[in-house]
């Protein structure tokens, strides 16, 4: 048997529905806070992320999905999807779109190569918003609160919010020089990479898989105390604004990011998934990317998503199972009540009704089981005689009361027996229940 490779899924069933909600929610918010979707490569040149995330990080150094293509062109399965949407906005020139700033927002799969664990995977599945050509700090809040957002609206109640600064350019020059000159004592208490680390980047030894928990970290320098004036006011009015937005956050000094496109805020969005705190999304303001790879100096601010860790943690806290379930079942016997099946269920489905039929010329009893696997809350029964008269049964699947309806009136009548059933509908904030 063929089997799967290593650190990837197959994605189906009760899970596809969880995963399928998720995308549901997300492009229905980014609608509404008016991120235009996206659609970058799979696969890039590997420049792209060498120069883009940093040669020194571990996505960089370990977990790329590098190969040549049939024309020796060294290719790379993206890690994440800011680089390519960066890409993306210097090649199609959108710094100078009328509309400014710009907002995007994807959804796709990327590719680490990481030890597999739950909730770490080598395929995985992003969903991304990015404002590119603002530093305005209200747009960093606005990231944060989206995000929060459509997790609460997905029913994630324990997510908490940490957010950090690790200023600009400048202040992460004071602070670099900070940390090498306390981490350099003790260095050959850390791994072997940590050690190269020291003087190529040393923020990286913060959040190393090995030694994030060296003892020596506890008391190393932080970030904010190394922050110049401008960068200061730009945290602060970050954290006012998401007062004014009523985020709630914990500023905690230990978020460094893995990347090394980041500065100023950067934020991580954490929950307990089976004992163990786990970032199910996370982001920051990249100032300097886009100049890095051969942009106008543009300011941005974003975030990304683990679809996977999101559905870890829904189903961790309970979130309500995303049922199989359907409006109609549409029962028929003999050939020419089939032809009207076929018939009726392509219009019920265009009436937007979530319509069901059968196909395997099965008993009435059997399908009468097929019906109620599936949950169906109206059940139509056709009928030549009923049709002769251009008439249709139609059954309450729990109030097992029937009426016959005539075909004129069905879509009439169902739209009147669904709103009386109750149905769930997804809430978006400032709309009326
Ligand atoms: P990241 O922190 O590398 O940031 O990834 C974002 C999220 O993707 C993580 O918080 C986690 O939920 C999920 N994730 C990452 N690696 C794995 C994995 N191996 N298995 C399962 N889930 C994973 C970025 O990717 C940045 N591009 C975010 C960003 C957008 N910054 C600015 N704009």
């Amino acid at each position: 048997m063929i089997t799967k490779p290593k650190g990837c899924s197959d994605i189906y069933g009760k899970e596809g529905r969880y995963f399928r909600k998720v995308d549901q929610i997300v492009s229905l918010m980014a609608e509404v806070y008016h991120y235009d979707y996206i659609r970058t490569p799979i696969f890039e040149s590997s420049e792209l992320f060498h120069r883009g995330i940093g040669e020194s990080t571990d996505v960089v150094k370990k977990e790329m999905y590098d190969f040549e293509d049939k024309g020796g062109r060294k290719m790379t399965l993206r890690p994440e999807g800011t680089a390519g949407v960066v890409r993306s906005y210097i090649e199609n020139k959108m710094y100078g779109n009328p509309v400014q700033p710009v907002k995007l927002y994807y959804s796709g799969t990327m590719y680490r190569y990481e030890r597999p664990q739950s909730g770490r995977d080598r395929e995985l599945t992003q969903f991304g918003f990015e404002l590119l050509g603002t530093n305005d700090p209200c747009a960093d809040a606005e990231i944060i609160s989206f995000a929060y957002q459509v997790y609460k609206i997905l029913g994630l109640k324990s997510v908490k919010v940490k957010i950090n600064s690790l200023g600009d350019s400048s202040s992460r020059l004071t602070y670099r020089e900070k940390l090498i000159h306390y981490l350099k004592p003790h260095i050959d208490t850390f791994c072997k990479d940590c050690q190269t680390r020291l003087l190529e980047n040393p923020l990286r030894i913060l959040d190393c898989k090995i030694d994030c928990n060296h003892p020596i970290l506890k008391e190393a320098p932080i970030t904010l105390d190394s922050l110049n004036q401008e960068s200061k006011k730009h945290f602060e009015e970050v954290c006012s604004y998401l007062d004014l937005l009523k985020i709630p956050y914990e500023v905690d000094p230990t978020i460094v990011r893995g990347l090394d496109y980041y500065n100023h805020t950067v934020f991580e969005f954490v929950c307990e998934i089976e004992g163990k705190n786990l970032a199910i999304g996370a982001g920051g303001r990249y100032n300097g990317l886009v100049s890095t790879l051969g942009g106008p100096q543009t300011s941005c601010v974003g975030f990304a998503s683990g679809i996977g860790r999101v559905v870890l943690a829904m189903q961790e806290e309970g979130v309500e199972e995303v049922e199989d379930s359907i409006d109609l079942f549409l029962f028929y016997v003999n050939e020419e009540e089939k032809k009207y099946a076929v018939f009726l269920s392509q219009e019920l489905r265009l009436a937007g009704y979530k319509t069901e039929m059968e196909y395997l010329g099965r008993s009435m009893k059997a399908q009468f089981r097929q019906a109620d696997r599936l949950k169906a809350k109206f059940l139509i029964l056709l009928n030549s005689k009923d049709l002769d008269q251009n008439e249709v049964k139609v059954k309450n699947n729990q109030t097992k009361e029937e009426e016959l309806v005539h075909l004129d009136a069905l879509i009439y009548y169902l739209d009147e027996k669904m709103e009386e059933n109750n149905e769930e509908e997804i809430f978006l904030p400032g709309k009326e229940e």
